[in-house]
């Protein structure tokens, strides 16, 4: 049997199964595009006769949920689903897992957005249908970065080695994050240009560089950061722009200075080639004089939406399943890091404070558990909206004693799983009867760390 999958991140599908997704989008485009507009979807087939897609969206949606909707109509599919959740039982207090629970009795396959970081992966751990994420919070947009990514691969052939500048809002902007960490697993060089005070979060650039093999370099002459792989020179010329709008509804206050892509900032040299992209919509940062020249790439790249998510639907759903997506959930990072769930004591609880697992509906709903990363120091990721804590304690339930994570270098060796507990703080570990220990250097932790412990 064909094991269930979802795609809540990017980094759920490898770079195999993306391109072999890419390689049934080009053969639907082939077969069904537009003579005259080659990249639009002009005709339907008869794939999926009967099957249903459900559209979860608690935020505004065009192009995904349309797409989306397009895609499975398409492919010989029906879609159901509300535009607007204050229509759906949402507004009454109804809780994501429940909602999920029921709709999937009602289709085949489900498409979420949400304002809450990580609710993509909530709702998979309550479906028995695939589940996909349309958008989670700041958290990621996988299917959107499966445009982004056909769309480059379509203007420039292939993404290895692609400079990459990304404009904007690289906060709060999810499309970003997924895209950076696809453009990067694919080995592209990624220029960075954010809004001020809008920079690429702390975790998502520590993931580049510790996970998807790029190093983080800074231009000596503009002060940018760029992200680049290893021993690789990298070019002048920029080969596409990403531009993303002001993500107004996730910070309280109003932005300050926000760059602007126009005519005047392509006029250097290195944007000659470039491919203006943008997921959209557009507010102000896109100059609409752009729509006239023929470096902009953003209609193209949502009209990809279709293709893109027949093939997404058809992988999951059909017998296309065997030749796009393998049998077991794979991804490209998944299975490598165990998980840890919570204890009542521990005081872990994730550092995220958008993450879905601090909802009062759907929090409850959420198991307190944590991918183990392997790094030195080790990390723990939240399952949900894959947000790091960097800082925590370690305590060996053999010797009663605790170290920090930063002091229990060796990975995860210092002691087997069942008797490994984690702590928010030294004081968490001494409620629970722990005392500082040995480092496994044999170094006793900083004087300082053992009064905090005995204050
Ligand atoms: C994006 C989103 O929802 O994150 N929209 C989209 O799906 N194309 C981009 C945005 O809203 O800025």
């Amino acid at each position: 049997m064909q094991s269930l999958r979802h795609i809540t991140s990017i980094n759920d599908l490898d770079t195999e199964e993306i391109e072999r997704l890419f390689v049934v989008a080009e053969s639907y485009l082939k077969k069904l595009g537009d003579k005259e507009v080659p990249y639009r979807i002009a005709r339907s087939l008869d794939e999926l006769p009967g099957a249903i897609l459900a559209g979860l969206f608690y935020e505004p949606s065009t192009r995904t949920r349309l797409s989306f909707e397009s895609a499975m109509l398409r492919l010989g599919g029906k879609a159901i689903g509300s535009a607007d959740p204050r229509t759906s039982s949402a507004s009454k207090g109804e809780s994501l897992a429940d909602t999920v629970r029921v709709v999937s009795s009602y289709s085949d396959i489900l498409i979420v957005r949400h304002p809450r970081d990580g609710a993509a992966r909530l709702a998979a751990s309550y479906a028995p249908v695939p589940v996909i994420n349309g958008g989670d919070g700041s958290h990621e947009h996988p299917t959107q970065t499966l445009c982004d990514l056909f769309t480059l691969k379509q203007k420039k052939r292939s993404l290895k080695n692609l400079n990459v500048a990304i404009s904007g809002d690289l906060k709060a902007s999810r499309t970003i994050h997924s895209f950076v960490y696809a453009l990067a697993r694919f080995g592209a060089n990624i220029v960075l240009k954010p809004a001020p005070g809008m920079e690429l979060p702390a975790d998502v650039g520590w993931r580049l560089e510790n996970e998807f093999g790029r190093k983080r370099v800074q231009d000596g002459q503009t002060g940018e950061a760029w992200y680049v792989s290893a021993y690789r020179p990298r070019r002048q010329s920029i080969d596409a722009v990403y531009v993303t709008r002001f993500q107004s509804e996730r910070w309280p206050n109003a932005a300050g200075a926000y760059p602007k892509v126009n005519a005047e900032f392509l006029r250097k040299k290195e944007f000659r080639t470039t491919a203006v992209m943008h997921p959209l919509p557009r507010v102000n940062e896109l100059d609409l004089s752009l729509d006239s020249d023929k470096r902009a790439t953003y209609f193209e790249q949502a009209a990809y939406g279709v293709p893109i998510r027949m093939a997404i639907i058809s992988a999951l759903l059909s017998s296309r399943a065997k030749e796009a997506l393998k049998r077991h959930p794979g991804g490209f990072a998944e299975g490598a890091a165990p998980i840890y769930r919570t204890t009542a004591t521990s005081g872990i609880a994730c550092v995220n404070g958008n993450c879905i697992v601090h909802d009062t509906v759907d929090g409850p709903y959420a198991a307190g558990q944590f991918r183990m990363i392997a790094s030195e120091p080790s990390r723990l990721r939240c399952f949900y909206c894959e947000t790091d804590i960097e800082r925590f304690w370690i305590g060996d339930a053999r010797t009663r004693t605790v170290v920090s994570n930063d002091e229990a270098r060796s990975g995860w060796s210092a002691a087997r799983n069942h008797e490994r507990h984690f702590y928010a703080s030294p004081e968490k570990a001494a409620q629970s009867g722990f005392s500082l220990g040995m480092n496994e250097q044999g170094t006793a932790p900083q004087t300082k760390r053992r009064n905090a412990l005995r204050s």
